[in-house]
């Protein structure tokens, strides 16, 4: 794949998405689509390998993935195995659209917050960890809080796990609304380019006090669980006053999905000087030529992107590299 934009071609079924989702594999450990490793193997077939080469600013990288279904995956940087596949989300960013991400927009606040503690992650490193530690300390407080009911423990062995839930919670809600906060000019504007007006994002939510959860602690005995934090927050995505996720057309979901990347993208670059990879899947069908144009501007500045298509006119600027795929094989158009 060259720098710039590629545009990928090929009538339906042929094999775009596989690609891509390849190439999601191969650069973040992980698809897009599925937790289940196995769907990544084509039927019939032992195992499934996906390996990029390329460069990170100066560097030169060499990037493998190999999934056999029950001995799992693994996942080699340069040659050297990872511990975790998911490890090369460390080294490389990318950043995928899929019609069926979607669900990040009109799904349920469960998808949002699964969005932004990625983009925490991707654009704060050292905080990326966050959310899976926060996650863990409403477990064990959850956990504390049955023993307590069922008569097995007290009430106090629950209070360091409250404390450890307002810490660790005041940290996540910090920094998805630092993360938020550097999003959101620029997913204003891409919106707005875009067709989507006085596009907003904003946080739902702010962080758990240890009065607060005093309050709660007789109705979250009763239901074992604990029920006030950041896992329980949402963000919202507006135009104007209107919720998109419930009153946004799918077009207007799309949109806001596609400015949310794009902004991303630009703050990644901004942050770390090195542009994600970006990998748009379907993306220009509901868009008109106009706003065509505009996206393959800005996904050309931003650094690689990699877009895929049923003809190449739905394209009305050249691509950097074309490419036709066709089932099995992938050519570079003369
Ligand atoms: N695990 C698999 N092994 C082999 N073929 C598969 C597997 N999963 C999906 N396919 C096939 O791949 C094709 C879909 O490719 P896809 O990338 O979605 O096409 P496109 O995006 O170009 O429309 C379908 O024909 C589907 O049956
Ligand atoms: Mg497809």
């Amino acid at each position: 794949m060259r720098p710039g934009l590629v545009l990928a071609v090929g009538p339906n079924g042929v094999g775009k998405t596989n690609l891509l989702e390849a190439i999601h594999v191969a650069t973040q450990g992980f698809s897009p689509r599925t937790r289940t490793d196995a769907q990544l193997v084509r039927f019939g077939d032992a195992g499934a390998r996906a390996a990029v080469t390329g460069r990170r600013g100066e560097v030169e990288l060499e990037l493998e993935v190999t999934v056999r279904p029950g001995e799992g995956k693994r996942a080699r940087l340069n040659g050297a195995p990872l511990r975790t596949a998911e490890q090369l989300r460390t080294t490389v960013s990318t950043l995928v659209f899929t019609p069926d991400r979607l669900g990040v927009v009109k799904g349920a606040p469960a998808a949002r917050r699964a969005y932004f503690d990625r983009v925490l992650a991707r654009l704060f490193p050292a905080r990326a960890s966050l959310s899976v530690e926060y996650g863990a300390a409403i477990a064990q407080r959850n956990a504390a809080l049955r023993r307590a009911a069922g008569g097995w423990s007290t009430r106090e062995a629950i209070e360091p796990w409250s404390d450890r839930v307002v810490s660790l919670g005041a940290e996540l809600v910090a920094g998805r609304l630092e993360a938020i906060a550097t999003l959101e000019a620029g997913f204003a504007e891409r919106a707005g380019e875009l067709g989507l007006e006085a596009a907003v994002v904003r946080y739902e939510g702010e962080a758990p006090t240890r009065e607060a959860l005093d309050v709660a602690l007789e109705r979250d005995l009763e239901r074992g669980t604990t029920s006030l934090g950041p896992h329980l927050d949402d963000v919202l995505l507006l135009a104007g006053d209107r919720d998109l996720r419930g009153f946004g057309s799918q077009g207007e979901q799309r949109l806001a999905l596609l400015a949310l990347l794009l902004a991303e993208a630009e703050a990644i670059t901004e942050r770390s000087g090195i542009p994600p990879l970006l990998l748009l899947d379907d993306v220009l069908s509901e868009l008109d030529p106009s706003r065509r144009l505009i996206l393959a501007e800005r996904v050309r500045r931003a650094g690689q992107a990699l877009i895929t298509a049923t003809d190449a006119a739905m394209l009305p600027a050249e691509a950097d590299q074309l490419l036709e795929v066709t089932p099995g094989a992938i050519a570079e158009a003369a």
